[in-house]
């Protein structure tokens, strides 16, 4: 049986999209959730007939976290899939939903929000990508796969981020591939 996933995206969703395209996956994708109701991924779900939904974060920090998790629940999702979801994810979540993140810098270098800027504010001539498990830290989980990038002269944080896309979109569909077999399915 195909496993079942939810993908987590707060904006353009080009790894989503791969993930949408990787028609040779096991899975079957029962949702993708969003921060943000302008996320330009929703309208990629919604092309390819995948469900939606937004959980906007207001004030109460606990009730979105609580929204957060009560959603993706229902979903019963094996795996769930942070693909470019700028928010951190409770413990209680991590803790019950196994969850993936696509991190742009290899970790543990450059954790955090602007892993490109700061990849490229340390000088480094090598970046890269990481697929981890995500814990209850920030970008702190067990590294599954990487692959390296490098920086190149003239690089700014946007072309240099486009070429680690580039990259991370490849990396992610391999690496749910290779954790696909694994996962138990969905037990609560
Ligand atoms: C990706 O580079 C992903 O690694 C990054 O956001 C981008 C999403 O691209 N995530 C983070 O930086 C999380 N810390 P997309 O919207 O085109 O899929």
């Amino acid at each position: 049986m195909r496993k079942r996933v939810v993908i987590l995206a707060s904006g353009t969703g080009s790894l989503t999209q791969a993930i949408l395209d990787a028609t040779e996956l096991d899975i079957q994708i029962v949702a993708v959730v969003s921060d943000s109701a302008d996320a330009q991924v929703l309208e990629r779900a919604k092309k390819a007939d995948i469900n939606t939904s937004v959980i906007q974060l207001k004030s109460d920090r606990a009730a979105w976290d609580r929204q957060l998790f009560d959603q993706v629940d229902q979903y019963q999702p094996d795996l769930v899939i942070s693909a470019g979801f700028m928010k951190i994810l409770s413990a209680e979540f991590v803790t019950t939903f196994p969850t993936i993140n696509s991190h742009p810098a290899l970790l543990p270098e450059f954790p955090g929000a602007h892993a490109v800027r700061d990849a490229l504010a340390a000088g480094v001539t090598i970046t890269g990508t990481t697929v981890h498990w995500v814990d209850a830290g920030i970008d702190t989980g067990p590294i599954i796969t990487q692959m390296e990038v490098p920086v190149l002269p003239g690089d700014d944080e946007a072309t240099l981020h486009e070429r680690i896309k580039k990259v991370e979109r490849g990396l992610i569909v391999a690496t749910i591939a290779l954790i696909t077999p694994t996962l138990e399915t969905y037990s609560r």
